[in-house]
């Protein structure tokens, strides 16, 4: 399986601006549970650095750009998040790190469970084991 998966919402806008829905079932492949935002991110200041153990997440720039380093033990893809209506899906067992946030960043992220520090794995050798 491909290690990126985007999921693209559906504009529905019209001459008063516009309009995107991400609903559980229809468009996001899990139920939300917990959504976080990240802004006034520096774009020198790397994020993430981390895999969850089955955490599910869909990260959005509603704003601005980051780019996203992707890992699965086995390959590394780097892609930028830059449309409001293109979410990238950050499956369980992933690591992943944020680099280059533009400074007009406004990152949406809708996630599959509630805050669990548990869940994170933030060494980089025990994601490897955990695999
Ligand atoms: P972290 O997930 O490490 O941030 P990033 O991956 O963007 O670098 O979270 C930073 C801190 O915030 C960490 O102490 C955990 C805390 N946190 C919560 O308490 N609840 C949350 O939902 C999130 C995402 C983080």
């Amino acid at each position: 399986m491909s290690l990126i998966k985007w999921v693209e919402l559906p504009n529905l806008g019209d001459h008063r601006g516009s309009l995107m829905v991400a609903e559980s079932a229809k468009n996001v492949p899990f139920e939300v549970k917990r959504i976080y935002y990240i802004l006034d991110a520096k774009p020198d200041v790397p994020r993430g650095f981390h895999a969850h153990k089955s955490l599910i997440q869909l990260a959005f720039c509603l704003k601005g750009s980051c780019k996203m380093l992707m890992d699965n033990g086995v390959e590394k893809q780097e892609v930028y998040i830059n449309q409001p209506n293109k979410g990238l899906i950050i499956p369980p067992l992933v690591w992943h790190e944020m680099h280059d946030f533009s400074e007009d960043c406004v990152m949406l992220v809708l996630a599959s469970d509630c805050y669990d520090e548990s869940d994170y794995i933030r060494d980089y050798d025990d994601f490897v084991k955990a695999l």
